[in-house]
């Protein structure tokens, strides 16, 4: 907890772009006040902003450990402001194909389903309450081709992987250490075209994760690479200059 509040003093203190000003290639431009400062007022359906509420509030049991639904959604799961942001990224970029790594209750998987609803999206989760509890959310919204696979996210990914195009949108948000986060950014990065688009979650939340990141955006395929504190942004297109940017989201 410490470690966290030590790194959110300094991503304040280091900020250097508000709102997009300073930004020279136009595509970042509009991709940071479209669709990160919401300048359009993209709004999520009324039906996603009310599961998510209504599961803020449920008490049956999920996941194991004694743990109600409402546990993990106020402690495990993405907020409601940066869910809004994975709905407007894959809004924006309406890419081939869409991969979680971490499904949780599924509530992430809602908001980026959502947000592109013709896209394929798989997403992959260890713990079998919680990827029954999502395949259940999934089919009560009628989600679009969203599949849920269970088990390992090393072995499911593997699976996976060959069958991931070019332009694809990836959001990590499981398993957060060190290795196994450079490794699936790694394997991810390995599939991408200019147009994939690497969304990291919790990356200040540990030392390791931390390490992970700062890794990540110095290898030369990230042209640029966007912190938000609670979840970082990785855009590969080649046309872009090497920059790495510190936002207060
Ligand atoms: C932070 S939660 C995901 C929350 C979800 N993305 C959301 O915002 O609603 C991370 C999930 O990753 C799963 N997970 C962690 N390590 C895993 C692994 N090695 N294989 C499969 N699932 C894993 C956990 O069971 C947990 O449900």
């Amino acid at each position: 907890m410490l470690w966290r509040i030590f790194k959110y003093t300094g991503h304040l203190f280091h900020l250097r772009h508000r709102k997009g000003h300073g930004i020279h290639s136009p595509y970042l431009f509009e991709f940071l006040s479209r669709v990160i400062f919401n300048s359009e007022g993209v709004e999520c359906p009324p039906m996603v902003r009310q599961e998510h509420r209504a599961l803020k509030k449920d008490l049956t049991p999920a996941g194991g450990e004694g743990r109600s639904v409402r546990f993990f959604v106020r402690h495990s799961s993405v907020s409601e402001k940066h869910a809004a942001l994975l709905h407007r990224i894959a809004r924006w970029f309406h890419p081939e194909m869409m991969v979680e790594l971490g499904t949780g209750l599924g509530i992430s998987t809602l908001y980026l389903a959502t947000g592109s609803p013709d896209t394929p999206l798989h997403s992959i989760e260890g713990n079998t309450e919680r990827a029954s509890f999502a395949a259940q959310l999934v089919s009560r919204c009628m989600l679009g081709p969203v599949s849920i696979h269970w088990g390992d996210m090393d072995e499911k990914l593997a699976d996976i992987l060959p069958l991931i195009p070019g332009r694809f949108l990836a959001y990590v948000d499981g398993n957060h250490h060190y290795e196994p986060t450079v490794s699936y950014v790694k394997s991810l990065m390995e599939r991408a075209g200019e147009e994939a688009v690497i969304i990291l979650d919790d990356i200040h939340w540990s030392k390791g994760m931390n390490r992970a990141w700062k890794e990540v955006i110095s290898w030369p395929e990230t042209r640029v690479s966007i912190d938000l504190f609670h979840m970082g942004i990785l855009l590969l297109r080649k046309d872009l200059q090497h920059e790495q940017l510190k936002i207060k989201f």
